[in-house]
């Protein structure tokens, strides 16, 4: 049975892009879990998907994508405002109508010889307040599938939508037309002509040529950050890259905490951290591990929630140590893409057990022992899971009103100097930290490190111009007399070996511990040239051998390549002109003169007092 709908605007909708894309047939998805076993059995039979093994592992899939269509296409992003200067410096531009008429050249019978599905989604608890609703027209059976995991997806939508409400509309083709007869490809996709466009002042996304995550789940990075971070801007809240957790002590004290990290810097993993030996008592939370939605409350708080229902997460480094709850998470009901098959007919990735298999089939498709040489999954091979499945999801994290949020976290992959943790003196300087914050990019063929700034782990996400999106932000603190606390971290410092210095995955709790001491009005801090910072003793290293000494070098600032970054700060900026907030160069001035009256190598143990 198909989902039904007497939405006029809808119905009139499709018919227009049913008249445009020529597909074979329409098809209103209504959700429910025959419709899913359909669909999949049907891409079993294509070849799109093979089932795995129901004993180890029921009702899950594995898909291989064609090997040029295997992760975001940041430089075929296109955010299509009226005017250039509303998109900014930092995003991929092209007049609107010039675009309208390059996406009516590519979709003009694109999807021939092919089902056009419509599927309703809501972003958020199913009418919410807070939720938006979404209608995703898209040519890809693999799409429907995984929107069906990630969203609340359906005849519910259909419901809340009703006869009038209001929907963002969705395109999305793998942009291939079969001729009459003409077979399929297992991933068909269209890498040439990639265009993901955004038209953030009528709220529509189209996207083309590629069926893989972002790019063709268009609830995700298209609506849920790109569109709704500028209804966001226009109605006074925030939406972010952000994992969200509730982190519960002893006592059954409870702090939420959003943290964002870059895509692939662990956001996933400290959603889901399991406390440490040494914090007996202690539970985290998942309320979600990607996106957050962020709103002033009557009652001066902010409250977060996760407009998703599942988690597209990296599989690789996935392991029983690394994040139990993710493994426990996905024994069921999950699609697996671009991860390697095992002879028994189950999954495997890099990092998910200490010894690789002796016989595997890579990702693409191919034979695969130890000694090949490459890796078996690939590096961004992702698993699509419901949220509900996960063992440490938060009672709370379906409540329509979100949860109340304590404290940001910002933290990039960054090898040196960047120290484990530092707060923030106040919210400009915390808003500031933010928009510096720089991830390395590993450029694999020379295995060199660049760094990128990532201004919030925002940059490919931000719908308008950043430096609007910082004002913003800046705005956002000056409604509340006690915002959240800011914070920066950095798991990745390296020592001279190259080895990461800092243990992370569940140890990443003692820092948490701490950023909740400190918004709770528990935890010391001292003043170093980059903000407030715990000495040795306000961490908890009960149950982990982490010495002074090590812990010394792990937050050391040179003053020499601390002036250096605070000058390139200055490249990003410039890149904003008049747009940027005033209060950054300020900061910016702040931050170098307390460098230069600084040590040339500071530590923590150099200062004895002047604590708070
Ligand atoms: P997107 O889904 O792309 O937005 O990214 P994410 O931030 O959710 O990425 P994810 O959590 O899946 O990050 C995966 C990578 O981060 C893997 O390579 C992990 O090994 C690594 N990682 C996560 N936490 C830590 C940590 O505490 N220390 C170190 N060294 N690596 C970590
Ligand atoms: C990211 O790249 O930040 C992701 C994966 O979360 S995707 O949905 O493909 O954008
Ligand atoms: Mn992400």
């Amino acid at each position: 049975m198909a989902g039904r709908t007497e939405h006029a605007k809808l119905l009139s909708w499709i018919e227009e892009l049913e008249a445009l894309c020529q597909p074979d047939s329409v098809y209103v998805c209504d959700g429910s879990q025959a419709e899913y076993d359909r669909l999949c059995a049907e891409m079993v039979e294509s070849g799109t998907l093979i089932r795995l093994n129901p004993a180890k592992r029921p009702n899950s899939f594995l898909a291989r994508s064609d090997p040029r269509d295997v992760a975001r296409v940041e430089q075929r992003t296109f955010i299509c405002s009226t005017n250039k200067n509303d998109a900014g410096p930092t995003n991929n531009w092209v007049e609107p109508r010039e675009m309208k008429e390059r996406l009516t050249g590519l979709f003009k019978g694109c999807m021939r010889g092919r089902t056009m599905y419509v599927v309703p989604f809501s972003m958020g608890p199913l009418g919410s307040d807070i939720a938006k609703l979404g209608v995703q027209i898209t040519d890809s059976a693999y799409a429907v599938a995984n929107m069906r995991i990630m969203t609340r997806m359906g005849q519910g939508a259909l419901d809340v939508l009703g006869r009038d409400g209001e929907f963002v509309p969705c395109v999305h083709s793998v942009g291939v037309p079969l001729a009459p007869g003409q077979k399929d490809v297992r991933w068909p996709c269209n890498p040439d002509n990639i265009n993901i466009v955004h038209f953030p002042e009528t709220r529509e996304i189209w996207s083309y040529g590629s069926g893989y995550g972002g790019n063709a789940l268009l609830g995700k990075k298209c609506l849920a950050l790109r569109i709704a971070s500028v209804m966001g801007r226009d109605q006074g809240w925030l939406a972010e890259h952000m994992l969200i957790v509730g982190v519960e002590n002893p006592e059954g004290e409870k702090t939420y905490v959003a943290a964002a990290f870059p895509s692939a810097c662990g956001k996933t993993n400290f959603a889901m951290l399991v406390p440490p030996k040494g914090f007996e008592g202690w539970k985290v939370h998942t309320v979600g591990d990607d996106i957050a939605w962020i709103k002033p409350g009557a009652d001066g708080k902010l409250y977060a929630i996760n407009p998703e229902a599942g988690f597209f997460g990296v599989a690789p480094g996935t392991g029983a140590k690394t994040n139990p709850n993710a493994i426990a998470t996905l024994h069921a009901n999950c699609i697996f893409t671009n991860v390697a098959y095992t002879d028994d007919g189950d999954v495997w990735w890099e990092g998910l057990t200490d010894e690789p298999p002796a016989h595997l089939i890579d990702w693409k498709g191919e034979d695969w022992t130890p000694s090949k040489g490459t890796p078996a999954a690939h590096p961004n091979s992702r698993f699509t899971a419901p949220a509900s499945q996960c063992p440490s999801i938060d009672p709370e994290w379906e409540n329509p009103k979100g949860v109340p949020l304590r404290a940001f976290i910002f933290g990039g992959r960054v090898s040196k100097d960047q120290p484990l943790v530092y707060q923030a003196f106040n919210w400009s300087h915390g808003v500031y930290l933010a928009a510096t914050m720089g991830s390395e990019a590993t450029a694999a063929a020379v295995g060199q490190a660049a760094m990128r700034r990532d201004p919030f782990a925002m940059l490919p996400f931000c719908g308008y111009n950043m430096a609007d999106y910082f004002n913003h932000w800046l705005n956002v603190g000056r409604q509340f007399p006690n915002p959240p606390r800011i914070f920066r971290v950095n798991w990745f410092r390296k020592d001279d070996d190259g080895k990461f210095i800092w243990p992370g995955f569940g140890d990443n709790m003692r820092v948490l511990k701490w950023v909740v001491d400190r918004v709770r009005g528990r935890g010391y801090g001292i003043e170093s040239p980059l903000g407030w910072m715990p000495r040795y003793d306000d961490i908890n290293w009960q149950g982990v051998d982490f010495s002074e000494d090590q812990f010394t070098g792990l937050m050391a600032v040179e003053k020499d390549s601390g002036t250096h970054e605070a000058h390139a700060h200055e490249e990003l900026f410039d890149r904003f002109f008049d747009r940027l907030p005033k209060e950054f160069v300020y900061e910016r001035e702040l931050l170098r003169s307390r460098l230069w009256r600084s040590p040339d190598h500071w530590e923590i143990s150099h200062t004895l007092h002047g604590g708070l």
